[in-house]
């Protein structure tokens, strides 16, 4: 067990680390208990990942009493638990002993006390000076791509032998948007021009913006070239771009979105981040015809748009695709209007992530 498992380890068997004075967030650098960056990541990480696993653990004992009552069996808590270790619980491997001595009675209590302790490392690390701040988003971000690379395998193979899905981990890290400071509730004061007709997702605020599962097997799927240039059409509060840069900061990205204060939003974490060289936002109504797409390397589209200006932002990038070679990213509902380019122009079966939910669509060259 590494330092920041026996801290998770230590804070949900509330040993020497208490939420209460002394914080272990108070220690410097020289403690024994001092956590740089990467362990905090590695705690966070793990403390996120929990709370999705203890929600999934307590329903399945609930599935577990249901069938207990009607075939008369009494499962022990122990029979239960354990083959979850073998596959949904294996992150958490070094809490075994601690779930298992800790009965069906304590799955409630590490729920709550998971949810604070994220809650905690995400402000403790807030806290810290930028550098910081950058090297644990980037190394959490990292070991976030593991799991979701494990989960995308683990999910095919357990549909194909039990039959269901398992874990899901596609809104498990969405705290991460207290540390790039998206503030959705922005959306709250939006005065939507009733003569607009685009599709402006008003205050629907982290369910539309891309889960970090889906931005970081985009990534990992696409792995563009050094310099390639990015575009996120209809880019929300910017967590594609903020993500992509801070793995990849030798790509150029740039978001266009029409609701103003989202760019202000996503260009401020840019800041922070010392990013901006390379990632901008820019405010920008997509179904104006006077405006040209510019060319780039990879195009990014989650669900943005009305009927008419998808067919005048495709017809643009369409054009591109004549000009170069051009890689879609297609979420959600946005992978049957590609289809349908894909197929006309003869490009290349798309690669299909997360069962058609994540498409990556390549051009001919
Ligand atoms: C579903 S959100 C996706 C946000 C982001 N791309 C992501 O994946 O996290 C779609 C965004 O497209 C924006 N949008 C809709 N119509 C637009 C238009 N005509 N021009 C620019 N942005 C537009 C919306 O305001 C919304 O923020």
């Amino acid at each position: 067990m590494n330092l920041s498992e026996q801290t998770l380890l230590d804070l949900l068997e509330k040993k020497h680390l208490l939420f209460d004075t002394p914080h272990f967030y108070t220690l410097k650098e020289g403690d024994p208990r001092y956590l740089d960056p990467s362990e905090m990541a590695h705690l966070y990480v793990s403390s996120a990942l929990l709370v999705t696993i203890m929600e999934f653990v307590s329903e399945q004992l609930w599935l577990s009493n249901e069938e207990d009552k009607k075939s008369g069996v009494n499962t022990l808590y122990e029979d239960f638990i354990t083959p979850f270790f073998l596959d949904e619980l294996a992150p958490v491997l070094f809490l075994k002993s601690f779930f298992v001595s800790g009965g069906a009675e304590n799955i409630r209590v590490i729920l709550k006390d998971t949810i604070a302790i994220e809650k905690e490392v995400l402000s403790l690390i807030a806290a810290r000076p930028g550098d910081d701040l950058k090297e644990f988003v980037v190394q959490s971000l990292k070991e976030m791509t593991a799991h979701f690379i494990h989960e995308e395998k683990a999910q095919e193979s357990r549909e194909q032998s039990l039959g269901h899905k398992g874990l899901r981990l596609y809104r498990t890290f969405d705290n991460l948007d207290i540390l790039f400071n998206l503030n959705y509730t922005l959306d709250r004061e939006m005065v939507v021009d009733q003569s607009a007709k685009e599709r402006l997702y008003q205050r629907a605020g982290a369910g539309v913006q891309s889960g970090y599962s889906t931005i970081l097997l985009a990534l990992h799927g696409i792995d563009p070239k050094e310099g390639s240039s990015m575009i996120d059409l209809g880019s929300g509060y910017g967590r594609v771009g903020l993500v992509w840069t801070l793995l990849r900061p030798d790509i150029f990205f740039t978001g266009y979105e029409y609701v103003p204060h989202r760019v202000t939003v996503s260009n401020a974490a840019s800041k922070v981040f010392g990013l901006n060289n390379y990632l901008q936002f820019k405010v920008q109504d997509l179904s104006l015809e006077s405006f040209k797409i510019p060319d780039g390397d990879v195009y990014y589209l989650y669900d943005p748009f009305t009927k008419e200006t998808y067919q005048s932002v495709l017809k643009q990038i369409v054009e591109v695709s004549r000009r170069r070679k051009i890689t879609v990213v297609t979420k959600g509902n946005a992978r049957s209007r590609l289809m349908e380019i894909s197929e006309k122009n003869s490009w290349r079966e798309p690669e299909i992530i997360d069962y058609g939910n994540l498409c990556i669509f390549e051009s001919q060259s």
